[in-house]
Parts: C-alpha cells; sequence; structure tokens
C-alpha cells in the first residue's frame, strides 16, 4: 500500500492525527490550504466555516504537488463543520481524478456530525463505503490515551488494504 494522507486542519487537532498516522503507516501527508484563510477564533471563525460548510462550498486552495499515480489509497482528514466535512476537501476531490483509489477516512470533531460529514464525503466522492473510518475528540486540545489507541486501531486497518 502507499497512501497519502490529504487533510484539512483550522486548529491543529487534524493535524495532529495525520502526522501520527504518518508515523505508524509510513503515509505522505499533504495539508491543504484555502487561499483565503478562515477565522481561526470567536464568532467569526463558527460564522465563516459554518456557513462555507453548509453552502458545500469548494474554496481556492494554495497551489499544491499531487501525484495520483503514487498512491492507491487515499485518507481524507478533516474537521467536523456543522455536520460536514471542511470545505477544502471538496475541492480537492473536485479538482482530481481520484478513480480507482482505496479511500478512508478520519474527523475530528468536539462533540457530534462525524457519521453525517463521513455519509456526505462518501456522496462527494461517489462511493458507497470507506475501507477505514476513525473519528476523534479534539485529539490535540483534549489528549487522551484513548484516542491514541483508536489512531493505532485505525493506522492497522490502513497497514492490510
Ligand atoms: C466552523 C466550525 C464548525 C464546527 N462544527 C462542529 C460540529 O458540527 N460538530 C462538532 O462536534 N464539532 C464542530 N466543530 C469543532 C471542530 O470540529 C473540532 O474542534 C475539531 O477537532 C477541530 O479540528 P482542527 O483543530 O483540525 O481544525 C466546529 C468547528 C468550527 C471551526
Amino acid at each position: 500500500m502507499k497512501a497519502l494522507i490529504v487533510y484539512f486542519s483550522l486548529e491543529g487537532n487534524t493535524q495532529y492525527a495525520a502526522e501520527k498516522i504518518a508515523e505508524e503507516t509510513g503515509a505522505d501527508l499533504l495539508r491543504l490550504y484555502p487561499e483565503k484563510q478562515y477565522p481561526d477564533s470567536g464568532f467569526r471563525k463558527f460564522f465563516w466555516g459554518g456557513k462555507s460548510a453548509v453552502m458545500a462550498e469548494k474554496p481556492a486552495l494554495q497551489p499544491y504537488v499531487f501525484d495520483s499515480s503514487a498512491y492507491d489509497t487515499i485518507v481524507f482528514g478533516f474537521p467536523v463543520w456543522a455536520g460536514n466535512f471542511a470545505p477544502p476537501l471538496r475541492t480537492f476531490i473536485r479538482d482530481n481524478d481520484l478513480s480507482g483509489k482505496n479511500f478512508a477516512a478520519f474527523a475530528c470533531q468536539s462533540g457530534s456530525g462525524a457519521e453525517k460529514a463521513f455519509g456526505k464525503l462518501k456522496a462527494a466522492l461517489g462511493t458507497d463505503s470507506l475501507a477505514a473510518e476513525l473519528i476523534l475528540i479534539d485529539p490535540k486540545a483534549r489528549p487522551d490515551a484513548g484516542n491514541d489507541a483508536r489512531i493505532s486501531g485505525f493506522c492497522g486497518k490502513l497497514l492490510q488494504l
């Protein structure tokens, strides 16, 4: 398996998980950055990010390099925003031919909505199922041995693909 973790992180929780998964599996990392940064504090953070997620926006991204032929598995990582996956991933999915890949995903959230977000991700990818799914509660902001164990379980599934 050669896997690429494609992720967006506003406040570092998804980044934390992405880096742990990369360490445990040897997967490469691709962090997406929108051209226009989302506000990362206060009311504006929830308002603009929430609106963007509800509207299923596809924000322009800063340039990145993605060699599709180098990977057979794409692992998507995102914070749950208003019960949806974070919009930069939508842009990536629209802009790249991902046919024939295995898909897996992990979601960071503070409460709930990840299951719904996985459903929306599957719809965007045109797939019925993900090879592995992982839900974490703010893994950087709220360190917890349970999260680390769940990350290892997820990595075990990825390594079997
Ligand atoms: C705009 C916005 C919307 C959010 N919506 C949800 C939500 O619907 N459910 C939830 O549990 N957490 C929600 N959160 C919290 C984040 O998903 C959570 O803190 C996540 O771990 C942040 O990941 P990050 O640090 O990689 O950005 C929201 C956060 C933001 C900024």
